[in-house]
């Protein structure tokens, strides 16, 4: 390669099918020619080509030899082998470290892809990392100068969520993780990072068993799966020689192996739309390497004013000078060749497409020792006085990081003083120090002989490290102060016993709430074990078991039995029933992609429901397929309940990862003793009400192009086939006055309306047994529909009533049917939508604290309210009592009135008879009538003017009371001693009511009788 300018080396490899593709029949879609990768659409067809350095063809056409190596199936063959890609690229990255080249190699591509296969491989299949370091010492053990010293320093790290782990210490990292440091020589380091000297590949061999143990194990205590976190490996070469001057001269190399995590997990669209999009650090890392890996190609490309973000994560920060600087960079881009992984493969070809773009300039690093050690003194000699001027200042400014680096540099120095041989010993008591209490060699003889079970992880690569073997007699599994701890979620201090008698092996959990699954089943009780027993602990701590040395066969095919196969038997028995999806759909139909985006989903979602019930979220999570308007299923939605306030959300799958990213970094802060934040506005688990589609129901059309009326009722079902509600429709043709038609009017040939107009009315009427208002009667529901391009139209909604009578009526004329619309309606179905409606929890709490402040005013006014209302009746009891007086005075009055009318009768018959007939007599008999007749009409007219004035505002308030009351009594806020009180209150106002009714009626009829009398008499 020459100097000046290295593009990154890419080059693309393509594994075989694993067992779940296999399953699901899936077809290849990648092909491979010379450098030539191409892709192939599976849904259309088309193609897509790219070039690389490399296209590596491992999917097929290999044979496994009696070790377990795969090799080409013949020599010709186009099957890459792990030596293949380490001879065209690990001996590249070894050339460069014996020249004095930094070099880098990665490896992206999505979860299960390969990157760990290339990079450190599997069994005896070992990747580029074990060869390359085993092919290092070949080379170091082989050197007869003497006068040249070959130092290798070994360190490996993970960051998981920003936060950077030393692999190869057992202790948790300090509180956020190890700490990034910049310094002018050696740029961004992370501080206290063990870097180990090895003095032979089974060192590092053992380093790296130590660190995946690590790794492992933080992984289950985190509840971070490690597909999600990236592995930095660093191989420091230095060569220390006398060059031809007969000076000592130092010539390294830092060589970076890194497998990245998962790249689905860098796309941020779940974000899209969501109310939280700030994303979790926990993709930070890889995004950040996306940005930047883009800028660079960009600036390769000759653009200007480019930003290259580098400190915009730990990873790129790092990685800086490997990525865009003095370093021969590699980038080994793993596919998975399966159609169902179309969309991911084309997007890592892509990004694969963009890296080959990049420069790089690397330059030898190589210095006389003196120099180097002469420059170090120097630096730290700055470093010195800017602390003490830093310090000298008044109010001094922070120097902690100037002191840092002073740090750095001293230990940096102290190593370079001592001898290699004094650095090694010092590793070797160091290592001894601190695999003491391992579970080193004693374990690794125990599990030959004794039974055991060993941890099964989502990345195969993590899975088998772990191993807890029984001996005779009990071993106690838990938290902690047990025999044996596993600090994986929903694991209780003292979780299940193990007892060996010699013979057989039984496990019983500790109480009720030790969640213990065997085989996909809970198990409560004391249960035998048999060997290859799927156990899961708690909500994800998932541990195959394996048997007495008995038991074991030769060749047990251990491998079946991994993260996938415990995923599909613990869906198939925790109420996930894919099965059931398959059949009710039909197997043919059934989307592949959606069964293994369902599977891959579901640990997903039973990790938050773990984290949810650990934080005490009181959300749960459940998986859904959502179908089409034929019923088949056609994307995965995730159902959220919360169980304290009844509150339902449904989100996509991808709102649901995206919120799974801050669920999991909000565990992460409560793991490192960060108080959990319960502001809504932060909380992944929460969000604000939506209306939830609750199910549909097909109304077919046909009738409609026949004139004929539909009038049915249909069961809404929800996603699960299970029934919502039943409602009521009528669809009816009609007039365009809304007029139904006539039965003469039927059609026998659609084809007859073409062009004539065409009315109807849709009616949406009784809805019944509702479901979601019965779970929770705060709720509501509304239905929607589309008729053909019609607008949307959706319904009142009514609340809080299991039965409802929508009543809604909406008449659809239009002026001419056309081909289409016939078309439409033999062909559709009118899909009516139920929504729910939820009152959000804000308004709920004003409610219920507004019923609260009105019961508890109600029980203190209602006592003041009623003593009022007591003076009130009191008042209209005397206001009657007095009505009654005038009444009965008014009565009087009419007596007397009558009295002189009868005696005025008498008179004037008794003048009659005794024939004192004279016209003045006639004539003043009548105008004594007269008067008599109209100085009573006049006092009676006045009298009841009166009165009436008098009794209508009396009966008005005793209307008002009594509805006051009753309202009073309806609202049921009341405790006994009021609510009788109140009764007799409304008894006795009922009373008076009556009475004065009774008055005013019973003078209305005198009055009337009277009234009468006078006419006939006049
Ligand atoms: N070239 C290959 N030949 C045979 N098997 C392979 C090959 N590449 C990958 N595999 C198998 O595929 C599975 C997944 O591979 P691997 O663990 O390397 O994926 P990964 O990309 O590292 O996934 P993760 O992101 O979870 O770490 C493993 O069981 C591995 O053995
Ligand atoms: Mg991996």
């Amino acid at each position: 390669m020459p100097a000046g300018s290295d593009s990154v080396k890419v080059a693309v490899r393509v594994r075989p099918f694993n067992q779940r593709e296999k399953n699901a029949g899936s077809k290849c879609i990648i092909s491979m020619n010379g450098q030539t990768t191409v892709i192939t659409n599976p849904e259309n067809g088309d193609t897509k080509s790219f070039s690389y350095d490399h296209s590596y063809w491992s999917h097929d056409d290999f044979n496994e030899d009696e070790d377990g190596v795969y090799h080409p199936a013949s020599p010709e063959g186009p099957y890459a082998d792990q030596k293949t890609v380490f001879n065209d690229l690990g001996k590249g990255v070894l050339d460069n470290a014996w020249q004095g080249y930094n070099a880098a190699l990665f490896a992206y591509g999505q979860t299960g892809s390969g990157k760990s296969y290339s990079m450190i491989g599997y069994g005896a299949n070992k990747g580029i990392v074990p060869i390359t370091c085993e092919e290092l010492f070949k080379v170091i053990d082989d050197n007869e100068d003497k006068e040249k010293q070959l130092q290798v320093t070994f360190s490996m790290l993970e960051i998981y969520n920003e936060q950077v782990r030393d692999l190869l210490v057992k202790t948790k990292p300090p509180h956020g993780g190890l700490k990034i440091r910049q310094n002018p020589s050696a740029g961004f380091y992370v501080e206290g990072l063990r870097a180990v000297p090895v003095r032979a590949y089974t060192e590092i061999e053992k380093l790296m068993e130590q660190g995946t143990i690590n790794r492992t194990t933080a992984s289950t205590n985190m509840n971070a799966t490690s597909s999600r976190s990236h592995m930095v490996i660093t191989i420091r070469f230095v060569q220390v020689f006398k060059n031809a001057m007969g000076q000592s001269n130092t010539r390294s190399s830092d060589v970076n192996l890194v497998d990245l995590a998962g790249s689905e997990r860098a796309d941020s669209t779940g974000a899209t739309g969501d109310r939280l999009k700030e994303g979790s650090a926990i993709n930070q890392s890889l995004s950040t390497l996306g940005n930047v890996i883009s800028a660079l190609a960009d600036l390769s490309l000759g653009k200007k004013k480019v930003l290259v973000p580098y400190r915009d994560s730990v990873l790129t920060k790092l990685l800086q000078s490997a990525l865009g600087g003095n370093s021969r960079t590699i980038m080994i881009a793993a596919l998975s060749p399966a159609d169902i992984n179309y969309d991911e493969t084309l997007s890592t070809l892509r990004y694969a497409d963009r890296a080959k773009k990049i420069q790089n300039k690397a330059v030898v690093n190589e210095s006389p020792t003196e120099r180097l050690i002469r420059e170090l003194k120097e630096e730290n000699a700055k470093l010195m006085q800017l602390l003490q001027k830093q310090q000298g200042i008044k109010g001094g400014g922070d120097t902690s990081e100037l002191q840092k680096m002073l740090e750095e540099n001293q230990r940096r120095m102290a190593d370079m003083q001592l001898t290699w041989e004094q650095r090694l010993e010092q590793a070797r008591l160091e290592w001894e120090r601190s695999q003491m209490p391992t579970a080193g060699a004693g374990v690794l003889q125990d599990w030959q002989k004794l039974p055991y079970i060993t941890n099964v992880n989502e990345d195969s690569q993590l899975s088998g490290v772990i191993k807890h073997c029984f001996k005779e007699g009990e071993t106690t599994i838990g938290r902690s102060g047990v025999s044996v701890e596993i600090r994986g979620l929903g694991i209780l201090e003292h979780h299940v016993t193990v007892t060996n008698n010699g013979k057989a092996l039984y496990v019983t959990p500790t109480s009720e709430k030790a969640m213990l699954i065997i085989n996909g089943l809970r198990v409560k009780d004391k249960r035998q074990l048999c060997h290859m027993d799927r156990i899961k602990l708690g909500s994800s701590s998932l541990f195959l078991y394996v048997g007495l040395p008995s038991e074991r066969k030769d060749r047990d095919d251990w491998s079946k039995y991994d993260f996938d196969y415990f995923m599909m038997e613990l869906a198939e028995h925790e109420g996930v029933d894919l099965q059931t999806a398959k059949m009710a759909d039909g197997q043919d139909q059934f989307n592949n992609k959606l069964n293994q985006e369902f599977v891959d989903l579901l640990p997903k979602i039973m990790e938050a429901n773990a984290i949810s019930e650990e934080l005490k979220k009181k959300v749960k999570f459940e998986p859904m397929f959502k179908h089409d308007s034929k019923g088949i299923p056609s994307d995965i939605i995730v159902k959220v309940l919360n169980t304290e306030t009844k509150k339902v959300w449904v989100w996509p799958k991808l709102k649901f990862l995206h919120r799974k990213d801050l669920i999991d970094s909000m565990y992460l802060s409560s793991l490192d003793g960060q108080k959990v934040s319960s502001k809504r506005a932060e909380d992944p688990f929460w969000d604000p009400v939506e209306d939830i589609c609750l199910g549909s129901c097909l109304v077919i059309l046909k009738s409609l192009a026949h004139h004929t009326e539909i009038d049915e009722h249909f069961a809404l079902h929800n996603h699960h086939g299970h029934e919502e509600a039943v409602v009521k429709v009528q669809i009816m043709p009609c007039d365009q006055n809304g007029k139904s038609l006539h039965e003469d009017d039927v059609i026998l040939e659609p084809t007859e309306m073409l062009g004539k107009p065409l009315n109807f009315v849709i009616k949406v009427q009784n809805v019944m047994s509702i479901r979601w208002v019965k779970e929770e009667p705060s709720r509501g529901i509304y239905f929607r529909y589309k008729f053909y391009d019609e607008k949307e139209a959706i319904t009142k909604a009514v609340f809080h009533k299991t039965v409802v009578d929508l009543d809604y009526t909406m008449h659809y004329s239009i002026p001419k049917v056309t081909k289409n619309l016939i078309s439409y309606l033999l062909n559709n179905s009118l899909v009516l939508e139920l929504w729910g409606k939820q009152v959000s929890e804000d308004e709920q709490l004003h409610r219920r604290v507004g019923q609260q402040l009105a019961r508890e005013e109600s029980s203190e006014d209602l006592l003041s309210q009623l003593k009022n209302r007591e003076t009130v009746i009191e008042n209209l009891e005397s206001e009657c009592t007095d009505l009654r007086d005038e009444n009965f005075k008014l009565k009087m009055k009419v007596d007397k009135l009558q009295q002189a009318l009868e005696f005025a009768k008498m008179r004037r018959v008794d003048a009659f008879v005794h024939g004192a007939k004279s016209d003045d007599r006639r004539k003043s008999i009548s105008e004594e009538k007269k008067l008599e007749s109209s100085a009573m009409d006049v006092e009676l007219a006045k009298a009841f003017r009166e009165f009436f004035k008098d009794i209508k505002p009396v009966q008005q308030e005793i209307k008002d009371m009594k509805s006051k009351i009753s309202a009073l009594g309806q609202s049921g806020d009341q405790n006994g001693n009021l609510k009788s009180t109140l009764k007799s209150q409304e008894k006795s106002l009922n009373m008076v009511d009556e009475n004065l009714t009774d008055c005013v009626n019973s003078l209305k009829k005198s009055v009337a009788v009277s009234l009468k009398k006078q006419k006939e008499k006049k």
